[in-house]
C-alpha cells in the first residue's frame, strides 16, 4: 500500500515535470521568430489555395492520434501509406517549406511536431476559426507505424460509438470529439469516402444526394478520387455551419451524419448547441485542439529535432 502510492506520487511528480517542459514561450530564446515564421508560410500557402488551410489542419489530426504529437505522419513511407493517409493527405511540402525557413533562421532547434501544431492553428485562424495558444517543446519521432496508422485513425464507415471509443482511446470526450468533428467546416473529400452514403443510406437530404452523385458515379473505380466540400454551405469558411448542415441530413461523410441521426442520444444535444452558437463551437474547438495537441508528446530527452521533416536524423 505505501509503496503503491508512492509510486503514485512519484508518477504525478514525472507527470508535472514532464508539462513543465512544454511551453508556451519555448522557443522565445532560442528561436523567437519562430511563431512568425510558421505564420508566414500558413497564411503565404492558403492565400494561395484555401483548402490548404484544412490539409494542415488534417495533418496535425492524423500525426497526434497516431503515436502522438511526434511528426510520425511526416517520414516518408510508413504512416504515410496507410488508408486514411495514400492518395489523400496534403502540405507536406508547405510544412517541408516551413521548416527550411525556419531551419535557416535557427539550426535545429524547432521541432517537426511543433510546427505542425502551430500551422494547425494557424490554419484555422486563416480562414476565419478561433486561435488559441500552443504549448511548445514536443520533439520528433524517429519511427513511424503504418500498422499503427490503420488502427488508430477513424475510417468514416464507423458507427458512433467506434467513433467514440476512438476518442476516448485518446483522452478525448464527446464534446471533444464533435467539436473536432467540426473541422470539416472546411476541406474537401474524395468520391470513395462518401459513394456508399449516396447510394444506400437514407438519412441524407435528397437535393445534397443529387447533386454529389452527378461527380461520384455509383460503379466502383470510377470518379473515386472526385471532391465534393465536407461544408455544402461556406466550404472554405470556418464557421458552425457544418452543424447546422448535420441537422439537415447534409453531412456528407458516413462518420459526420450518424453523429446527429444515429447517435442514440450521445451527442446531438451538443451538436444543437454548436449550431445555435458560434462561440460555443469556436470555445470547445479551441479547447479539444489543446488537448489533441498535447496526446503524448515527447519530451527531452526523448526524440529529436528533425533537421528535414520527412526523414529522421
Ligand atoms: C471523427 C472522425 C473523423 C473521420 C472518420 C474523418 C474522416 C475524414 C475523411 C474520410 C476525409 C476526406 C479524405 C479524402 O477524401 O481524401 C476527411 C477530411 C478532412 N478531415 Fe477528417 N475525419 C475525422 C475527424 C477529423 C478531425 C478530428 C479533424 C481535425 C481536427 C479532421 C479534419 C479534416 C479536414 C480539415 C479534412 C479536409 C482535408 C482537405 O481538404 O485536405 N477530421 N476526414
Amino acid at each position: 500500500m505505501a509503496s503503491s502510492s508512492l509510486s503514485v506520487v512519484l508518477l504525478l511528480c514525472l507527470a508535472a515535470v514532464a508539462s513543465a517542459q512544454m511551453s508556451t514561450t519555448f522557443y522565445d530564446a532560442s528561436c523567437p521568430g519562430a511563431q512568425a515564421t510558421i505564420k508566414n508560410g500558413v497564411v503565404a500557402a492558403v492565400s494561395s489555395d484555401p483548402r490548404m488551410a484544412a490539409s494542415l489542419l488534417r495533418l496535425h489530426f492524423h500525426d497526434c492520434f497516431v503515436q502522438g504529437c511526434d511528426a510520425s505522419v511526416l517520414l516518408a513511407g510508413n504512416e504515410r501509406n496507410a488508408f486514411g493517409n495514400v492518395g489523400s493527405l496534403r502540405g507536406f511540402d508547405v510544412i517541408d517549406q516551413i521548416k527550411s525557413n525556419v531551419e535557416q533562421a535557427c539550426k535545429r532547434t524547432v521541432s517537426c511536431a511543433d510546427i505542425l501544431a502551430v500551422a494547425a492553428r494557424d490554419s484555422v485562424v486563416a480562414v476565419g476559426g478561433p486561435s488559441w495558444t500552443v504549448s511548445l517543446g514536443r520533439r520528433d519521432s524517429d519511427t513511424a507505424s503504418e500498422t499503427l496508422a490503420n488502427h488508430d485513425l477513424p475510417a468514416p464507415s464507423l458507427s458512433v460509438t467506434d467513433l467514440i471509443t476512438r476518442f476516448a482511446a485518446k483522452g478525448l470526450n464527446h464534446t471533444d470529439m464533435v467539436a473536432l468533428s467540426g473541422a470539416h467546416t472546411i476541406g474537401r473529400a474524395q468520391c470513395k469516402n462518401f459513394r456508399t452514403r449516396l447510394y444506400s443510406e437514407e438519412n441524407i437530404d435528397p437535393a445534397l444526394a443529387t447533386s454529389r452523385k452527378a461527380t461520384c458515379p455509383q460503379l466502383t473505380g470510377s470518379g473515386d478520387s472526385n471532391l465534393a466540400p465536407l461544408d455544402d454551405t461556406t466550404p472554405d469558411m470556418f464557421d458552425n455551419a457544418y452543424f447546422v448542415n448535420l441537422k439537415l441530413n447534409k453531412g456528407l461523410l458516413h462518420s459526420d451524419q450518424v453523429l446527429y441521426t444515429l447517435a442514440g442520444g450521445a451527442t446531438e444535444d451538443i451538436i444543437d448547441g454548436f449550431a445555435s452558437n458560434q462561440d460555443a463551437f469556436n470555445n470547445a474547438f479551441a479547447a479539444a485542439m489543446v488537448k489533441m495537441g498535447n496526446i503524448s508528446p515527447l519530451i527531452f530527452p526523448q526524440g529529436q529535432v528533425r533537421r528535414i521533416c520527412s526523414r529522421a536524423n
